[in-house]
């Protein structure tokens, strides 16, 4: 069974992939940390940002590995865990020139694919999951919130791994993020048609987890609803 959660940053999808992962005992895939190693490997590549061949030469090569399972997933690069180093104000500012070249996005979506195979059964969430990468996927999420609600979400998360950062130029970075997210030319952000909408604004992890499982309960794809007992 594949589930995608796609959305945009700060919607809190990461979160809810992880925790419904764990209640259905499935490992998830968080394809934005794929998005942010190749970000991370051209940074200390010294790449230039620009050259979209240099990029993909980068994507190519960079030797990184996913650990996925229901209630974790680690990145390393070469020899390095950058599993923390990934959710840096210097890889966010950087993942759009990797998020809009589309021959980085074809090698990642295969690799995804390819993990789904793999796999047989995980949740998968990132911005073109449902509509890109998984079209038949058996059930499909889009999950969204108040634009300040998702800058606040991710300045305490800056916060707590101990970047000094002031919430306005989260809120700017959110903005900007929304927007190249939106308008890029390959695979822009949208909600696919056959997706389920959660606004998580006004909503807690617990109240759209039940959501969720409850839907896929009520389309016959999980025969009863999982106990919580994380
Ligand atoms: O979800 P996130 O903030 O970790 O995503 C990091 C970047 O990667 C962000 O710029 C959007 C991009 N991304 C994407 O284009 N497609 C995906 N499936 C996942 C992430």
């Amino acid at each position: 069974m594949i589930i995608t959660i796609d959305g945009p940053a700060g919607s809190g999808k990461s979160t809810v992939a992880r925790k419904l992962a764990a209640r259905l005992r499935i490992p998830y895939l968080d394809t934005g940390a794929m998005y942010r190693v190749i970000t991370l490997a051209a940074i200390n590549a010294g790449a230039n940002f620009e050259d979209e061949a240099e990029l993909l030469d980068v994507a190519q090569k960079a030797d990184y590995r996913l650990d996925l399972g229901p209630t974790h997933i680690r990145v390393t690069l070469g020899d390095h865990d950058v599993t923390e180093a990934l959710r840096s104000m210097r890889v966010n500012t950087h993942t759009r020139f990797i998020a809009g070249a589309p021959k980085i996005r074809e090698l990642l979506v295969n690799r995804q694919r390819e993990i789904g195979r793999e796999l047989g059964s995980m949740v998968t969430e990132g911005r073109d999951q449902g509509s890109v990468a998984f079209p038949d996927a058996d059930a499909k999420f889009y999950i969204d919130a108040d634009i300040r609600q998702r800058a606040r979400r991710r300045y305490h998360e800056l916060v707590a791994d101990g970047e000094e950062v002031d919430e306005e130029t989260v809120l700017q970075n959110v903005v900007e993020r929304d927007r190249t997210d939106r308008e890029r030319a390959v695979a822009p952000l949208r909600r696919p048609d056959d997706a389920v909408s959660i606004d998580t604004s006004h909503l807690g992890v617990t109240d759209v987890i039940a959501i969720m499982l409850w839907h896929l309960h009520s389309r016959g794809l999980i025969a009863q609803i999982p106990a919580d007992d994380q």
